[in-house]
């Protein structure tokens, strides 16, 4: 196959991964993400292998196979059914839920830059036998809403269909015009939403859709359609890019051994699924010392390493200057550079820029600036059975010096990644950072 057209295909799949925010319990679940869920997660979103445009990549499926059986060591989470078993029978029901599933793996695309106020939004059109007719997304600030963009696709096919969208369609006239009025007009049947738009400017959509006739369903799928807007609630209450800090560290919490060999401490699979994280964000974010050290390439990657069409944005943080040999300033990405030590500026700037979710990959020095300015949002970590001795520790000094102040965030999910090619499992966790002055857990 051309390698351009690999590319388009590889990248289509990819979109697959964009769960971000919809994947853990409320309560700790450790489980294989491979093997072990029929839910929409960040990971088994890939398991089918179904891709957005329809095309199939089976490699996921060949990982999970690879892998055994499933390492779940908390049994008893029931996953949500996405078969219509659970759904009494209907079928109508059943793809309906299907249906939603999808527009959530659309809403979160790629790569596509969300200033503070857009949504990302998914939206599918289906027939009366529940088969897809069109589907679309939003893709940004001024660019047509998913209803609009799913709708402009179908044409006239879209008359008589069932809407399924991550949100309550709007009703009201902003960079786009209402999509109650689009719905209306192309002669949609029925609509099925997620989640209420609770801002008042775009609100009343269900009121309109249904004074117009229109058959409303509302709340399918609601509590994941909540999870993937949590990165938008974030940005748009601290008027700044969501932060996830992401870093791999061994058993003895070193990031990096002492003479600079290591480059990665973290398995494949973690790595791999460092890219389907990165994917979720629209901005890589590192320190000048990353890049003069490490010279990564912050691009998003499939497994054979081909870079996907749409790309987060690249960000270098710190004043030295850098070699612009440095890879992170290749033509694959764009690249900015931020000429401060200081995270709100940074992050005001990237905000300038309309980004929604920045994700954070180092090195500690950063992460800790990061850290102490309160600006985390989300840690992502990956821990590898290794021992170092010596190196970089995984984050730089908090200004810590007892036991009671120490940080302590939240423990939302942890995931055993299972080794590829006889590989070591890692354990990957997802925490929260405690809002500050919030009490520690006491164990006693
Ligand atoms: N395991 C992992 O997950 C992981 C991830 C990333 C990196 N690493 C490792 O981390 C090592 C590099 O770590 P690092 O901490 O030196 O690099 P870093 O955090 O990427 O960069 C540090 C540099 O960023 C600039 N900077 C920006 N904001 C700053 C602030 N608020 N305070 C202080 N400096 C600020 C400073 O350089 P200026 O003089 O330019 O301002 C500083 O020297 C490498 O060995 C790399 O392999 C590991």
């Amino acid at each position: 196959m051309a390698n351009s057209t690999r590319r388009v295909n590889k990248a289509a799949s990819f979109a697959r991964v964009l769960w971000g925010r919809c994947n853990s319990e409320p309560a700790v679940t450790v489980r294989d993400p491979l093997t072990s869920s029929e839910r929409l997660t960040r990971w088994n979103s890939w398991t089918d292998g179904e891709s957005p445009d329809g095309k199939r990549t089976q490699w996921f499926a060949d990982v999970a196979r690879a892998s055994g059986p499933s390492t779940t060591v908390v049994p008893g989470v029931r996953e949500p059914d996405r078969t219509g078993d659970d759904m009494g029978g209907n079928p109508a029901a059943a793809a309906e839920r299907a249906a939603m599933r999808r527009a959530l793996v659309l809403a979160a695309t790629p790569g596509v830059a969300m200033v503070a106020d857009t949504r990302r939004v998914g939206c599918v059109l289906l027939d009366d036998a529940g088969r897809t007719v069109a589907e679309g997304h939003h893709r940004g600030p001024g660019t047509p809403h998913a209803e609009a963009d799913a709708l402009a696709r179908a044409g006239a096919a879209a008359h008589g269909t069932t809407a399924v969208v991550t949100l309550e369609p709007c009703h009201h006239t902003g960079r786009t015009g209402p999509c109650t009025e689009a719905l209306v007009r192309a002669g949609v049947r029925r609509v099925v939403f997620a989640e209420a738009d609770a801002n008042p400017v775009a609100a009343g959509g269900r009121a309109a859709l249904e004074a117009a006739g229109i058959e409303v369903e509302s709340g399918l799928l609601a509590d994941e359609a909540a999870r993937l807007a949590e990165v938008y609630r974030v940005a748009l209450r601290e008027r700044r890019p969501f932060v996830t800090w992401k870093f791999a560290a061994t058993l003895d919490g070193r990031s990096a051994a002492a003479d600079g060999t290591s480059r990665w401490v973290s398995s494949r699979a973690a790595r791999l699924d460092t890219h389907r994280l990165r994917a979720l964000c629209d901005t890589m974010l590192v320190g000048t010392n990353t890049v003069a050290v490490d010279d990564p390439l912050l691009t998003v990657r499939d497994e054979d390493g081909v870079p996907l069409d749409v790309q987060p944005l690249r960000a270098v943080m710190g004043e030295r200057a850098l070699d612009p040999a440095r890879r992170v300033f290749d033509g694959d990405a764009e690249t900015v550079r931020l000429r401060t030590r200081d995270p709100h500026v940074a992050l005001a700037d990237l905000a300038a820029r309309g980004r929604q979710h920045v994700f954070l990959e180092g090195g500690p020095t950063l992460a800790a600036a990061f850290l102490r300015a309160g600006l985390v949002d989300e840690i992502v970590a990956y821990v590898a059975p290794m021992l170092l001795g010596a190196g970089r520790s995984a984050v730089g000094d908090l200004g810590i010096t007892g036991i009671d102040q120490a940080f302590r965030p939240v423990v939302d999910d942890v995931t055993v990644l299972p080794g590829i090619d006889g590989e070591e499992p890692n354990v990957r966790l997802t925490l929260t950072p405690r809002a500050s002055g919030a009490p520690a857990p006491r164990k006693d």
